[in-house]
């Protein structure tokens, strides 16, 4: 059964097997996964469930393309992106309507996913062509230093559910620009939506006869079993993860024996503060942006609101006010605001953090409730008074909840926003200049927005600090991860 805002041409012709070496086929076996709609429960499609074998496959493939695109010119791998960029943008229609139907969320989000998502391979296709390096006289003026730059080398790129098809163009995007061929392991959630930006750009390769073994992908609903041998091949030169901290530790560990380089970008568990002068309009609206984006299914949600306790009462009822007027339903559907969380596991996990928050006295102002019916929906959620222990406040949401929690002044805003192993994002809100710097130089984070509720930019280096993760994405620091410096002394 296919999702209705599916058009049947993209029913069609969207991939549903594995790319490896530039063919779509089955999985060895012919073995299939489910992928279904977080809306309705439904089942889309069956996808080829990769087995440990066919990940070997597909990294002898990026092995035999490594040289041939290492050689490509920069200028080719620049137009393979452009081009890929530009059919992207031109479907973003069929791309929304997929990561609506497999992610759940509203279809003006997964517009906006599509722009954001095609905007990493306009930013690397512009990159490509600057993978600068050096030449100087050594400081003892005895010799010439060169220093350049090539490609690390095959690289598996493990994306997440969450974010389909930008998450995906983020590790794609640099890897490509820098030379390095890739394996794609996509989230067993949301598989689709990847394997589209993958048949796209084979496809662009295929029209300019360039090397289609650059991409493959192998969806899997046994990641395990497919990474731990890639891991420990020593064709392979790079991994890039996103997704929690505690897979990512995993992966780390197997990955420190071939002495791998690593990009991880791991849990979030972002501050929101409000600070005694902030502007409280400005404030809201970005607390539900920075809360409610993919229903708050994003490492960089706003998870926890320190708000000055002259401010926290008001604040936490226009919040609230805000939260209740929003529609919740499937994303499809004309006018909803919020769509469904992934599957019923996550609504579970959401609804014991609010009754952990209640439990421990928080007021429930909006929402805590699961609507009749259906696919695994949550009501978007404002909890006040919150005990800053709470289990909601401590670990990643990751679902609408916002629970705020008053704060006496700056210093214990800041103490508390610290408070944390994570430290990927952290927003605050402040009229004062002074403030805001404080808050920069003080909070630990890879990412803070001033005065607003979201930092996502393919131009900027997205990233964190602590528990949350290692190396940066986005912007001219993404292309680093996929480059080696090589010193020549001459
Ligand atoms: C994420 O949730 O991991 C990424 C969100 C973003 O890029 O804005």
């Amino acid at each position: 059964m296919t999702a209705p805002t599916l058009s049947p041409a993209l029913v069609a012709h969207l991939p549903t097997g594995m790319l490896v070496g530039g063919h779509w086929g089955p999985a060895a076996g012919g073995r299939t996964f489910e992928v279904a709609d977080p809306a309705t429960g439904e089942v889309l499609f069956d996808v080829a469930d990769a087995t440990a074998d066919d990940g070997r496959r597909a990294l002898d493939s990026a092995a035999d393309a490594a040289g041939p695109w290492r050689a490509a010119a920069p200028r080719e791998r620049s137009e393979v992106l452009r081009a890929a960029y530009e059919r992207i943008t031109a479907r973003t229609d069929a791309f929304a309507s997929l990561i609506t139907a497999e992610c759940g969320k509203p279809l003006a989000e997964a517009r906006a996913e599509v722009a954001y998502g095609a905007e990493f391979l306009r930013w690397y296709a512009e990159q490509a062509v600057r993978a600068d390096g050096l030449v100087r006289i050594a400081p003892a003026g005895a010799n010439r230093q060169l220093v350049h730059r090539r490609p690390v080398g095959p690289a598996l790129l493990v994306t997440p559910w969450n974010f389909p098809i930008a998450m995906a163009t983020r590790k794609i995007g640099p890897a490509l620009a820098a030379g390095c061929p890739v394996v794609v392991k996509p989230a067993s959630a949301t598989p689709l939506t990847t394997m589209l930006v993958a048949e796209v750009i084979r496809s662009e390769l295929a029209d300019r006869g360039l090397p289609t073994g650059v991409v493959n992908v192998v969806p899997t609903s046994s990641p395990g079993d497919l990474t731990g041998p890639l891991l420990g091949d020593d064709r392979l030169r790079k991994l890039s993860f996103t997704g929690s901290t505690a897979v990512g530790r995993t992966l780390l560990a197997q990955a420190a024996d071939q002495v791998l380089r690593c990009s991880m970008e791991l849990g979030g568990n972002a501050p929101f503060l409000v600070l005694a002068d902030a502007d409280l309009d400005a404030a809201v609206d970005g607390a539900v942006v920075a809360k409610l984006r993919n229903a708050g299914q994003s490492c960089v949600a706003a998870n926890r609101f320190y708000v000055h306790d002259s401010l926290a009462r008001e604040f936490a009822r226009r919040l609230a006010d805000r939260f209740a007027s929003l529609r919740v339903g499937p994303g499809a559907r004309d006018g909803v605001d919020v769509g469904p969380l992934i599957d019923a596991g996550a609504v579970d996990r959401v609804a014991g953090l609010v009754d952990d928050a209640t439990g421990r006295g928080a007021q429930l102002l909006t929402g805590g409730d699961r609507p009749e019916g259906p696919g695994s929906f949550y009501e978007p959620t404002v909890l006040a008074g919150v005990d800053p222990d709470a289990r909601a406040v401590r670990e990643e949401i990751f679902g609408p909840v916002a629970p705020v929690v008053a704060v006496a002044d700056d210093d214990e805003a800041i103490a508390l926003a610290n408070a944390t192993e994570y430290g990927l994002a952290a927003y605050a809100y402040t009229t004062s200049l002074d403030r805001a710097m404080r808050v920069s130089d003080e909070v630990e984070a890879g990412m803070i927005g001033i005065n607003r509720g979201m930092v996502s930019d393919a131009s900027a280096p997205f990233g964190g600090v602590k528990a949350s993760g290692l190396g940066r994405e986005g912007g001219e620091a993404g292309l680093e991860e996929y480059l080696e410096t090589v010193y020549v002394a001459l």
